[in-house]
């Protein structure tokens, strides 16, 4: 199998970022919304998985992205946001995510979404440098080639995603691909956040946009390029020298070349991500539909089309110790919603309490079942020590009277 190099470079500087709590006490009623884990913080928004009731009284994951306080309290922000979301939100694709909701409550602003239980890229990348498991090349032509799927059906619908990054990029453990965050994006350009939040994005930025110009599809043509190049290489795409911005990095764009890690029919793949990452937007791939089509004819001539299955399946090999523990984590988070912690949601006026018992599907699953038969395993062998305890006592009290009546 071809593979390509995660460097530690690639993974590091992706994952820059330390983990960050969010800023709400969990579990914790937002709208429809029962929050109860914190998957992540981004540059504008807290990540929370969430549970929702369903009409016919089941419920299900969602992912609800909350917009950080400082944000959601710039009006220009929120007014772009709720108008690109809404937009967003009629996107019925396979390669992105479904917005399913849009929500104000007091001060807070979130956007429910479909929960993808996964990795993002920026973090498969991570996980691939730490592990020392490279990444097959055939496995990275398909996330980007899925990538360029939905971008192709939203540039169609007329929009422009503008931030596609490896962090936005999310894979399921079913071998999905799906992007995120269409128009939010947008919401950020439009309300000139600070300059840490945008400084943040330069990294897949294409040149136009760099340099301040208009954006249009071919912007996230080229970022998908950035993404292949990283991804064939195992290095980041733009570099900054010491003291230097990344955005005047992406503002100048200087191409750089690809080295041969001897590839079948290798020069035809660098020349489709070259065209991509062309810096004068004319010349370069003027749709993603072109693009992929491109990578998709390449992939078949060197034997290198693959499927969901096989990327699921490869997953699991590499990362099922991982995908396992990631699974019983929010599993246990979904737990305690309902088996302890409910005394801290912060519930609403006549918002309806949710119910006092573990959802069917946690009941089912054998992680929890084993956790019930431990528990009341562990109730048996307390009430048989206070048992033997109490025979014991009762023993030597009775001992005791007898030496005491004798010796009397
Ligand atoms: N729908 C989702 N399903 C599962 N995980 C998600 C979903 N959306 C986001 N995440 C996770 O939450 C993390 C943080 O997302 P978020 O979009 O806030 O930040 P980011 O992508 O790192 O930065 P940016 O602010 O540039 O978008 C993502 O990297 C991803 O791992
Ligand atoms: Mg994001």
């Amino acid at each position: 199998m071809l593979t390509a190099p995660t460097s530690t470079l690639l993974a590091a500087r992706t994952l820059s970022r330390p983990p960050a709590l969010g800023t709400r006490p969990l579990p914790s009623r937002v709208g429809r919304y029962l929050l109860f884990d914190h998957v992540g913080r981004g540059g504008m928004a807290d990540i929370y998985l969430a549970r929702v009731e369903t009409e016919l009284g089941g419920s299900r994951r969602v992912i609800v992205k909350e917009v950080l306080p400082k944000h959601a309290e710039n009006s220009v922000f929120s007014a772009m946001l709720v108008a690109e979301a809404k937009l967003a939100a009629g996107l019925s694709h396979a390669n992105v995510v479904t917005v399913e909701d849009l929500g104000r409550e007091g001060g807070a602003l979130y956007i429910a979404m479909e929960y993808v239980e996964g990795f993002d890229l920026r973090e498969l990348c991570r996980r691939c440098s730490q592990a020392g498991v490279p990444l097959p090349i055939e496995f990275s032509l398909f996330m980007v080639m899925e990538t360029l799927r939905g971008l192709d059906y939203a540039h169609r619908k007329k929009l422009v995603h503008r931030d596609v990054s490896p962090s936005n990029v999310l894979i399921s453990f079913e071998g999905e691909v799906k992007i995120c965050d269409f128009g939010i994006a947008r919401a950020n350009a439009e309300s000139e956040l600070d300059e840490e939040t945008v400084r943040g994005k330069a990294g897949y930025m294409s040149p136009e946009h760099a340099r301040g110009g208009d954006v249009d599809a071919r912007a996230d043509v080229y970022a998908a390029g950035i993404i292949l190049w990283e991804l064939l290489s195992g290095r980041r795409y733009y570099r900054a020298a010491q003291g230097e911005k990344l955005i005047d990095v992406a503002r100048r764009a200087e191409q750089k070349p690809l080295i041969s890690r001897g590839l079948p029919k290798e020069k035809e793949l660098h020349n489709i991500v070259y065209r991509a990452l062309e810096i004068d937007r004319e010349v370069r791939y003027q749709t993603a539909g072109a693009m992929l089509r491109d990578l998709e004819a390449y992939a078949t001539r060197s034997g290198q089309y693959t499927s969901p299955l096989r990327f699921g399946e490869w997953l699991m090999e590499r990362f099922g110790a991982e995908i396992v523990e990631l699974r019983r984590t929010r599993e246990r988070a979904a737990w305690g919603l309902t088996h302890k912690a409910l005394p801290r949601v912060m519930l609403p006026e006549g918002s309806p309490i949710p119910p006092p018992v573990a959802p069917v599907e946690i009941r089912k699953t054998g992680t929890f079942a084993k956790v019930a038969i431990a528990r009341k395993a562990k109730a048996t062998a307390r009430a048989w020590v206070a048992y033997l305890l109490a025979v014991a006592a009762a023993t030597v009290m009775a001992i005791w009277c007898a030496l005491s009546t004798g010796s009397g």
